[in-house]
């Protein structure tokens, strides 16, 4: 497939929950700053006219923006159409053939459940519509490795690799991206970016809420495959990668796989899993359900740069704070010339993903005063305002052009799958936490980075 743009976004589960929250505010983003032209065409099964999706689409716009500029707005309703059907009913793709008109080139974008990929893409083949087109596919990507397998497997049916875009919407972050930048273009960070002066790496995510209506979906996902398996493992893999031989799309994901190759498969003795108390009084969740809403996982990552060195992930539902963050922490000196530095005072970097972008160096220096005794500060080396280009806005404007950077791979996907299958599920029991703590105290206990973990919040 060439890397010329898309002409046309078909957008499949234009009635759902993610286009009204992501999807339309980051068109509406787009088309503000011109870089959306062509038509877009919601496909659903409501029995909906493109009035009543134009309505659907301002008031996601209005929910995530707060406002709205109606010439802007006017223009993306004017790229809107609307094709209804059922994703089992061939005429809802003929509809669909007839509604892209001589567009050569669309981007279906799949914001549907995965147990609906297969019955689509079929739709999109046997229609001619998947003909010199791209396909974006929303996360969960598999729910194991058979599952990953089997979906690659159909995708590949009717789509080549290089037309695929799996996605991964932490990848489109500002931050994320200022990672990336940050261990690629500072000399400072190369001689000290390995085991021998990195003492461990911990990432942590933290949301202060539980999971908000979406119980039905969650008890069939939990905190591993929903975040860890995907968005925490990807930060991992930039922290720990190579840098690429070049620029290409290619480039960087092969420096990924290679980590993922060297990622040791966890087992049960890398894990904790917890599940904050009145989590089985959500909605949609089962009585009983093991379902994990927290969970801290070790991992090692046997190379030459970072071996015996621990990368620890948590995440949880019903935290204390709301925040993503990532502190690689480094070893103490190897002599006290003063005052001995206390564990909890030993060298980081710290990059903050959310809510802030933030890159910052934790260093000792001389508290005032007549003794040589130190103290902590905090060398905040960035610290912007969220940023303009949201991550959705990002991907897709990516997607469309054909850059396959920011997406994952069939070979990462698998191998992300066969690194955390032995501890999905109810592989180990879930330990119940109070809401906004930070997980099951007592399981917890002992688990965590040589010194600790460090508390975002402080
Ligand atoms: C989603 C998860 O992929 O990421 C959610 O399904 C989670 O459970 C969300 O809350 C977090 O994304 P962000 O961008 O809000 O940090």
């Amino acid at each position: 497939m060439s890397q010329e743009r898309s002409d046309t976004l078909v957008l499949f589960g234009a009635t759902g929950d993610l286009a009204h929250k992501k999807i339309f505010p980051a068109l509406y983003a787009m088309v503000a700053k011109g870089t959306l032209t062509e038509p877009v065409i919601g496909v659903a099964f409501d029995p909906w006219d493109v009035k009543q999706l134009q309505a659907r689409a301002r008031d996601g716009i209005v929910n995530a923006l707060g406002g709205i500029d109606e010439k802007v707005f006017a223009k993306l309703a004017s790229l809107l159409r609307y094709v209804s059907g059922d994703y089992k009913d061939p005429g809802t793709f003929e509809k669909l053939k007839s509604a892209l008109g001589t567009a050569q080139r669309p981007l279906h974008y799949m914001a549907v459940p995965p147990n609906m990929f297969e019955m689509v893409v079929q739709g999109l083949e046997q229609s001619g519509t998947a003909h010199g087109a791209r396909l974006m596919v929303e996360k969960p990507f598999g729910h194991d490795l058979q599952s990953a397998r089997w979906l690659n497997r159909v995708l590949h049916l009717v789509f080549d690799e290089q037309s695929i875009f799996r996605i991964d919407h932490y990848l489109g972050k500002e931050a994320i991206q200022n990672l990336l930048y940050f261990r690629f273009a500072n000399s400072f960070l190369e001689p000290i970016w390995n085991r021998n002066f990195v003492e461990s790496v911990q990432i942590t995510m933290a949301e202060d809420f539980g999971v908000e209506g979406r119980g039905r979906f969650y008890d069939e996902v939990g905190c591993i495959r929903d975040v860890i398996e995907n968005h925490l493992l990807n930060i991992l893999l930039l922290l720990a990668m190579e840098p690429p031989v070049g620029r290409s799309a290619d480039d960087l994901i092969d420096e990924k796989v290679q980590v993922l190759r060297a990622i040791r498969t966890l087992t049960k003795d890398d894990v904790v899993r917890g599940q904050f108390k009145g989590y089985l009084q959500e909605p949609g969740v089962a009585p009983n359900s093991p379902v994990e809403t927290f969970a801290a996982v070790r991992f090692f990552v046997d190379t030459w740069r970072w071996q015996d060195v621990p990368f620890f992930i948590r995440a949880g539902k019903n935290m204390p704070v709301h925040v993503t963050e990532v502190v690689v922490r480094l070893k103490r000196p190897p002599l006290d010339v003063f005052d001995p530095i206390k564990p909890a005072d030993q060298n980081y970097v710290r990059f903050r993903i959310d809510p802030q972008v933030m890159i910052a160096i934790g260093a000792q220096r001389k508290a005032p005063g007549d003794d040589m005794i130190g103290e902590q500060v905090e060398l905040t080396a960035l610290d912007s305002s969220k940023s303009d280009m949201p991550p959705y806005e990002r991907l897709i404007g990516d997607a469309m052009n054909g850059n396959g950077q920011l997406f994952t791979r069939q070979d990462a996907a698998e191998l992300a799958w066969r690194i955390v299958g032995p501890v999905l599920g109810d592989a180990t029991p879930p330990h119940l936490y109070e809401p906004k703590t930070w997980g099951p105290a007592v399981a917890m206990a002992g688990f965590g980075p040589p010194n600790g973990w460090i508390d975002p919040a402080k």
